[in-house]
């Protein structure tokens, strides 16, 4: 599938730059030729001679070497590949690409290039959170960086949290998904899936039945369709899809978060079973039996995302849809709230016991727009996710 293609591969300097030497064999295995370039820093990490040996190609290394100046300069060097992949991205990477400092060889290349850039970061999960590398992230997404990751786990720092880089198939994932021409090329997608749990105590909490299928399924079909996907997810049954940006999520509140952070987007799709109320006052100890009687639950409402965003001024996706989930009169309750939200389009489904359809495989959905209703026979998850992204590329290239 890479056959043929080029890719500048920005190693930063990281541990995580170990697992670049895996992503170089994994890209030469699919056909790529993989340029490197190793920071100072790198070096410190993996050696140019692993470098060269497992991409079969000369390493660049720094910004005043004559002999590859008179070679190949590095504004040529720059635009010689179809796409430029930096991984690790390190929080100095970011900082440098989202204020255009070009002052060692990599940062250089990253401002003279006209190539798309994909980052794939990895640094401790007290930088990735730091206010400044969150606001580069904003930065670098306006001016049309991609990213793939990081994920949250252990870190090589001991710590856990994301921040973690994505694996080198993920990342083979990523750049496949942008060198393949799709008809969400270029757009960026958020989909909201899953549950939410709200917490009764530290070992308690409210949840619904929803298993993230559809949601996850409709992730897949837009990415393979070409968009970049940010994937916020509620603690689901079924795994994300590879080559999304996925946002792991336990509370409606931290699911609104993400969604915050994700902004600006082209289209927003929001599948998740939010929960609408949350505990108030979370116990921080284990509520006990106890001979007072039955403990009682106070409720607060949860944020309604779907709602929010639908409503904002500034950086409203130009698409919204919605989902209703509902057990009765389905096309008139759906409609309804379609205009109580405020989306685009509502995808209604019926999810009574009967139908099988909350945590099934298949689903029976009415596509409601303003110009009228479509009612889709019952079908895989993955067919109305497929029929669903079709029906979003038309929209955006309008
Ligand atoms: N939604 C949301 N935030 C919430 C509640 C719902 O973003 N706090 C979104 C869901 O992701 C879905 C749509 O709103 O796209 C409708 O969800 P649903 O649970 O069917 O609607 P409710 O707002 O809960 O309305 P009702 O209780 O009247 O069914």
């Amino acid at each position: 599938m890479l056959a043929s293609k080029r890719i500048l591969l920005i190693i930063g300097g990281g541990i995580a730059a170990y697992k670049s030497l895996d992503l170089i064999r994994r890209l030469k295995e699919r056909g790529a030729g993989v340029i490197p370039v190793l920071t100072r820093a790198a070096e410190e990490f993996v050696t140019p001679l692993s470098v060269s040996a497992l991409s079969g190609e000369k390493t660049y290394r720094d910004l005043f070497d004559l002999t590859d100046e008179a070679e190949m300069g590095h504004i040529q060097l720059s635009r010689s590949a179809d796409l430029i992949v930096v991984a690790p991205t390190t929080a100095d990477l970011m900082g440098k690409m989202a204020s255009g400092l070009a002052n060692d060889l990599a940062s250089t290349l990253l401002m003279a290039t006209d190539t798309r850039v994909l980052c794939a970061p990895a640094m401790n999960v007290r930088m990735w959170n730091h206010p400044a590398t969150q606001r580069n992230l904003k930065q670098l997404r306006e001016d049309g960086v991609r990213f793939v990751g990081p994920n949250e786990g252990d870190m090589a720092c001991g710590e856990f949290g994301p921040g973690r880089m994505s694996e080198p198939l993920e990342i083979v994932a990523a750049i496949e998904a942008e060198l393949t021409a799709g008809p969400l090329k270029g757009k960026r997608i958020l989909v909201t899936s899953g549950p939410t749990h709200e917490p009764i105590d530290p070992v308690r909490y409210i949840a619904n039945r929803s298993s993230g299928a559809q949601g996850t399924a409709i992730a897949r079909a837009l990415s393979a369709m070409g968009a970049e996907v940010i994937f916020v997810t509620g603690p689901a049954d079924v795994q994300p899809p590879e080559g999304v940006q996925v946002v792991p999520v336990e509370t409606a509140q931290q699911m609104s978060d993400a969604v915050d952070n994700a902004l600006p987007v082209d289209a927003g799709v929001f599948t998740a079973a939010v929960a609408d109320w949350r505990v108030a006052g979370v116990s921080d100890r284990k509520l006990k039996k106890s001979r007072d009687g039955l403990p009682t639950l106070e409720f607060s409402e949860n944020p309604d995302i779907l709602k929010r965003v639908s409503h904002l001024e500034k950086n409203r996706p130009s698409l919204v849809v919605g989902f209703a989930a509902e057990t009765d009169n389905v096309v008139e309750h759906a409609s309804a709230k379609r205009e109580r939200k405020g989306c685009d389009w509502i995808v209604a489904n019926d999810v009574s016991p009967t139908t099988g359809i909350m945590g099934g495989s298949e689903n029976a959905v009415t596509l409601i727009t303003g110009q009228g209703t479509e009612e889709w026979p019952r079908m895989s998850k993955d067919l109305v996710a497929n029929r669903l992204a079709q029906k979003i590329a038309d929209a955006l290239s309008e």
